[in-house]
């Protein structure tokens, strides 16, 4: 893959911003980033809040990388995966070129390549909402512009599905110029079908991660881009100068610690006992037509009358998701598994509906 030609032009030959950080220097006086000469200790317990941070703290790209079996030049962390995916978006796509998503998927692809002036190519599933792989690749090839980028949620938001090992391998070789980009927000409740792995041996390969559904660590902001150095060197010239707040990078680095992930797969194993207990309560209602499978941390159900269902719960003051308006989704809605008393408080609420 010729990464020079992939990107944008006009990056090929931009310096990223050199932040007082990204120069650094070996001293023990530092006067060169405009901050407060001392820590404040307010808010956090950290005596560097005084400093700007490191545009990428090492430390935390290093326990990324041990988690998924990488190196520390595959990694790039970020706000959340949602700056990853503008960040994708905006380093390779030119005006009049774009992304694929296969609908119904997480909107913010689509909104991210609109927001930037890219085109979108939608890529149709089966009746069964599968993404056969000659079909990505036919609908990209046929294209009425050129697309830099294939999205690909696996476990799939709403659809709770996995997208095949030899199926991915299938449209990376197939498509040996388009980077096909893996994200795995929900991974950690299908462990099994990480692919990690295959951004050693597949260029085009761009795999997201993030702290904010099996880690419970939303509210801090932080996700991984893993891919081939060239890619993370070419997102690292548009990222912002100081993209991860040292709180956040602290909390991170605890989270991936041995501990951390051991507590995460504990409560990932508690989610998917009480999903599965969901999904055969809620199979057993009338208003229930069908539980879609699901490899994530929520259910996806088509009621006989969604909109009502919506509408009652929201009544009694329980939101859910609704997903009436996406295609081939009409009288869905998505619930998140949350704690044994939220669930039991839907059940209730849904049984007293009929
Ligand atoms: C498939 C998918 N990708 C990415 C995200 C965004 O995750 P983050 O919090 O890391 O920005 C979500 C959030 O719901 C999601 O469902």
């Amino acid at each position: 893959m010729d990464f020079e030609k992939l990107a944008c032009a006009h990056l090929r030959e931009l310096t990223p911003y050199q932040s007082a950080r990204r120069i650094g220097g070996h001293g023990h006086t530092f006067l060169n980033a405009n901050e407060y000469y001392k820590s404040q200790l307010y808010f956090f317990n950290s005596t560097t809040l005084n400093r700007y941070p490191d545009c990428q703290p090492f430390d935390l790209l290093a326990a990324e990388a041990d988690y998924v079996g990488l190196r520390p030049e595959n990694v790039l962390i970020s706000r959340g995966s949602d700056e990853a995916i503008g960040l994708i978006i905006r380093t390779f796509c030119e005006e009049g070129e774009g992304i694929a998503v296969a609908p119904p998927t997480y909107g913010v692809y689509a909104i991210f390549a609109k927001t930037n002036r890219a085109q979108v190519l939608e890529i149709p599933r089966g009746t069964d909402f599968s993404l056969n792989p000659e079909q990505i690749v036919q609908s990209v090839q046929q294209a009425p512009f050129k697309v830099k980028a294939i999205f690909i949620d696996s476990p799939a938001n709403p659809l709770g599905t996995l997208f095949a090992k030899e199926d991915l391998i299938t449209v990376l070789t197939k498509l040996p110029d388009t980077l096909v980009v893996l994200d795995q927000a929900y991974i950690e409740f299908a462990p099994d079908y990480s692919y990690a792995a295959l951004v050693k041996e597949f260029p085009n390969l761009i795999v997201t991660r993030t702290l904010s559904k099996a880690f419970g660590l939303a509210g801090i902001r932080c996700g991984f881009t893993l891919a081939r150095p060239e890619i993370i060197s070419y997102l690292l010239k548009v990222i912002d100068p100081y993209p991860v707040p040292d709180p956040v990078a602290q909390i991170a680095r605890q989270a991936l610690a041995r501990g951390g992930v051991e507590l995460m797969q504990e409560r990932v194993n508690e989610i998917v006992q009480r999903r599965e207990e969901l999904r055969g309560h809620l199979e057993k209602l009338p208003c229930v037509k069908e539980v879609f499978p699901s490899h994530a941390n929520f259910l996806l159900v088509r009621f006989t009358d969604g909109p009502t269902v919506f509408e009652s719960m929201v009544q009694k003051g329980i939101i859910l998701r609704s997903f009436e308006d996406k295609p081939g989704l009409k009288n869905c809605i998505r619930i998140t598994i949350g704690s044994a008393e939220e669930l039991d408080e839907v059940m209730r609420t849904l049984t007293a509906l009929q």
